[in-house]
């Protein structure tokens, strides 16, 4: 399967790849033969997280503060030391500081669109020249269903989420000629850690408006991460992928 899909000892940076969705990626990856660098806040637990995942020539643990753009030049160049060329970016790491907006803090807005949104950019930047020079690359960029539309209570991730949008599709209009793809997974209701503490009555009342009756798994959104990374979508790029169930449906 991973010889069809091309993918076999690639290599993939997986931010926040330590656990929910990201893990969920870094396994699929994994299996289908490809080699991972997951880089997660803390080192330590990026290290253990890793050898619980596999060998460490093929799945290495790395620590960084995605928002940190020093930080993260330096950690793509280490990656480059350790593991050669990276084939492939998925921009995972995120964070929610949810409240209604009257009540919003401006340092709310600013550590959450320091993560989501400058903490992909610093690593689009940092692997976009080796992509380029090698015209080859593949980037996916986790954004939301509600970076597309929009959610009460979240004005600060919904536009740092809409902001991966606008980021993916540009870039990949900058990019095309030069064989690198991008691309970005909107995720729906997901059941992760970042989900696990919403009140009973919001969670079933997300659940009502969910086609397929049900919350979705990493596993689901790594199996969209795949193909976008696969030679299958070659001819895929500047989409955002909707995997939410069918609660938004989106042109
Ligand atoms: P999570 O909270 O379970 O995991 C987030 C990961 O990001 C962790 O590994 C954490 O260490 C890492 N991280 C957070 N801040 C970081 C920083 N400054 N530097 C480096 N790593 C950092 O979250 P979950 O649910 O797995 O979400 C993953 C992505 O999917 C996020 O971008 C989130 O916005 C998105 N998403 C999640 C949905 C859900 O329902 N769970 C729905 C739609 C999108």
């Amino acid at each position: 399967m991973s010889k069809v899909l091309g993918m076999e000892g690639k290599l993939a940076l997986v931010t926040g790849g330590t656990r929910g969705i990201g893990r969920g990626i870094t396994e699929a990856l994994l299996a289908a033969g490809m080699r991972v660098a997951v880089v997660g806040t803390d080192s330590e637990r990026s290290v253990k997280v890793a050898a619980e995942l596999g060998p460490v020539e093929q799945v290495r643990g790395y620590g960084c503060d995605v928002s940190d753009t020093e930080a993260v030049t330096s950690l793509v160049a280490l990656v480059g030391e350790d593991l050669g060329d990276i084939d492939c970016l998925v921009n995972n790491a995120g964070i929610t500081r949810d409240g209604i907006y009257i009540r919003l803090k401006s340092e709310d807005w600013d550590r959450v669109m320091a993560v989501n949104l400058t903490g992909t950019h610093n690593f689009c930047k940092a692997v976009t020249r080796g992509m380029m020079k090698r015209r080859a690359g593949r980037i996916v960029n986790i954004t939301s269903v509600v970076g597309q539309t929009g959610n009460a209570g979240q004005v600060n991730y919904a536009a740092s989420k809409a902001g991966q949008i606008g980021l993916t599709k540009s870039l990949a209009r900058e990019l095309g000629a030069r064989n690198v793809t991008v691309n970005a997974v909107a995720p729906g209701f997901i059941q992760t850690d970042m989900t696990a503490d919403l009140p009973e009555d919001v969670r079933s009342a997300m659940l009502e408006g969910i086609p397929l009756g049900r919350l979705g798994d990493p596993a689901d959104v790594a199996a969209v991460v795949l193909f976008l990374l696969s030679d299958a979508s070659a001819y895929v790029t500047g989409q955002v992928i909707g995997v939410n169930g069918g609660m938004a449906m989106i042109g």
